[in-house]
């Protein structure tokens, strides 16, 4: 049976049970073998832009019948070369926020009010934030994590066609500034210490600060 890491498992728990799922940048595969073996999803593609990392992801699936009958694995730069009735539920972890958010840019059809994306950024959440607001999908739910010395986010949004009323300083701080736990605050915190710690070479150089004071005190 697949164990997940923290990181991981924080995705699948956001897999919606019974609904299909694709794993975009899949690499072993472990969380549509995790999301199978436990009966979450009846099907799931575990998609990878490389071929080695689909490799990876044969060996894991191979190792029984239930996870190579139910499990597709396909060759696919973001989701190119998945159809829309494919899938329900989608998931794009361990990527920077900047490469998600061209993925989901380049798929308009997840545009879908009976769809789920499941997001782990690993920089850039707020590329992520932007992309989500501006095309008219809610952020439903952010959770953070520690795992060893990291600490990641995740992102779960569906789509429903609505006015983004949000700004730049929302999309640096999300919902994960309002979460109380240490594992959110300490991740909030770290970002917060990251745009203090540009703001203030932005002043030593003389350069405007205007931007970025109004995401800090946002
Ligand atoms: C760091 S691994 C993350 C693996 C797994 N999703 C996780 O979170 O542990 C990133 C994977 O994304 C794949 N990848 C990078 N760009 C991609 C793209 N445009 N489309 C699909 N997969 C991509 C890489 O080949 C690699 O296997």
């Amino acid at each position: 049976m697949i164990k997940l890491d923290t990181r991981l498992k924080m995705a699948a728990d956001e897999v919606r049970q019974g609904k299909k799922v694709v794993d975009i940048g899949t690499d072993h595969a472990y969380l549509p073998a995790y999301l199978i073996e436990n009966n979450i999803c009846p099907s799931a593609i575990a998609a990878d832009i490389g071929k080695g990392p689909l490799e990876n992801a044969k060996k894991v699936v191979s190792t029984s019948k239930e996870l190579s009958d139910r499990i597709e694995l396909r060759l696919s730069d973001g989701l190119k070369e998945i159809e829309s009735d494919e899938t329900d539920d989608i998931v794009i972890a361990g990527m920077g926020g900047i490469l998600i958010s061209e993925i989901l840019t380049a798929a308009p059809w997840v545009k879908d009010e009976t769809k789920r994306l499941i997001l782990q950024p690993m920089s850039h959440a707020e590329d992520v934030r932007r992309y989500l607001c501006e095309n008219g999908f809610e952020i439903i739910k952010e959770k953070a994590c520690t795992d060893g010395k990291h600490n990641y986010i995740i992102i779960v949004a569906e789509f429903r066609n609505k006015i983004n009323d949000k700004n730049e300083a929302f999309y640096y701080k999300g919902l994960i500034q309002y979460d109380k736990s240490s594992d959110a605050q300490k991740y909030h915190q770290s970002r917060m210490a990251s745009l203090i710690k540009k703001r203030d070479a932005l002043k030593n150089a003389g350069q405007d600060v205007n931007d970025i004071e109004k995401i800090i005190n946002g």
